[in-house]
């Protein structure tokens, strides 16, 4: 029985006993309901360790794609989840905590879009996976940083685009693409902090480290790069480079599983900048990802709830454009 304190909340606080050996009781949970747990790189260590797999956004969502199992535990944020639950309409999708959400997926709303596409009638519009559902079915193809250059460069050359919501996503790939999209003004209040400074003094601490950049952060983090990409992108040249040491400009979840990959390299984390919000503030991490935790994977398992729901209308539109991204990854 759910209480209503939890239902208010967004998540299941139910105390687990000390006896209870929480890791082995999600792994057995997950066998009794059929049940996987998928986990982005951002999240606790702790989670992709006991996680059935672990991904950036496109690789979870194929992943969701693909999968047989009944219910899906997406461990990331709430709009990892709306883009499961389109893909399996039929399946349970559980997030640990409803108010995991996305700076990024907040700066587009559906309307302001709708409002904006009135305006530019004979443009298409390409989205980043940080949308919501509502915002996808708006959309004519949705990309993810990891799959983005390729896809828009199935377009014609001359195609109208508009790009939304990472303005410096949106910005990189018009540079690398030669294209000029109109871009949207939204920003990941993570990735936008990465601090210039910062990169230079490590750098000159650790002069023969290579420089890795989500391309979230803005412009001035991204020429400093020796290396661009998505967090599958970055991890794989981790894994694969002759190169020992490494300034990583992304969220500090990720370096879990690059030290997990590369026991003998080093992995620098990049410090936002100081300013008037974030003053003596040397944190990396997105909040909305450090709301999953354990218990909360356990509680949900356990309660089969919170559950994401995406109405058909949405999902019947929304599912289009995810389609056609998966068909052009
Ligand atoms: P990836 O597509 O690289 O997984 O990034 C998702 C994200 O939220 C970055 O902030
Ligand atoms: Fe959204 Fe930024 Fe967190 Fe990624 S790091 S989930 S873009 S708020």
């Amino acid at each position: 029985m759910l209480k209503s304190e939890w239902i208010e909340k967004g998540y299941i606080d139910e105390p687990i006993d000390r006896s209870v050996d929480v890791k082995a009781e999600i792994r057995r949970m997950c066998e009794e309901k059929h049940a996987i747990v998928l986990a982005h790189y951002y999240t606790k260590g702790e989670i992709q360790d006991i996680a059935d797999f672990i991904g950036d956004s496109l690789a979870l969502a194929q992943k969701a794609a693909k999968t047989d199992a009944k219910i899906i535990v997406m461990c990331g944020v709430h709009f990892m989840a709306e883009t499961d639950k389109i893909l399996c309409p039929d399946k349970t999708v559980l997030v640990p905590d409803l108010n995991a959400g996305c700076s990024l997926a907040d700066s587009c709303s559906a309307d302001d879009l709708r409002r904006f596409k009135e305006e530019h009638p004979d443009y298409q519009v390409v989205s980043y996976v940080n949308t919501t559902a509502a915002v996808k079915a708006l959309t004519d193809v949705v990309v993810t940083s990891g799959n983005a250059k390729k896809i828009i460069d199935t377009f014609p050359e001359d195609a109208k685009l508009i790009f939304g919501p990472d303005y410096n996503l949106g910005s990189y790939i018009n540079s690398v693409t030669g294209r000029n999209m109109l871009l949207w003004n939204g920003g990941c209040h993570v990735h936008e902090k990465f601090s210039v400074e910062e990169i230079i003094k490590l750098r000159r601490e650790h002069p023969k480290a290579i420089v890795l950049a989500h391309p979230e952060c803005k412009g001035s983090v991204l020429v400093m790069a020796d290396v661009v990409g998505s967090t599958a992108v970055l991890l794989k040249y981790c894994i694969e480079s002759v190169e020992t040491e490494f300034i990583v400009a992304t969220e500090a979840g990720i370096l879990h599983e690059m030290q997990r990959n590369c026991k003998d390299k080093t992995f620098h984390p990049v410090p936002p900048e100081i300013s008037e919000g974030n003053v003596g503030c040397s944190c990396n991490e997105c909040e909305f990802m450090k709301m999953n935790s354990l218990s909360k994977i356990y509680n949900c398992l356990k309660y089969e709830w919170p559950s994401i729901e995406v109405s058909e209308d949405v999902r019947k539109e929304a599912i289009k454009s995810i389609d056609r991204m998966l068909a052009l990854s």
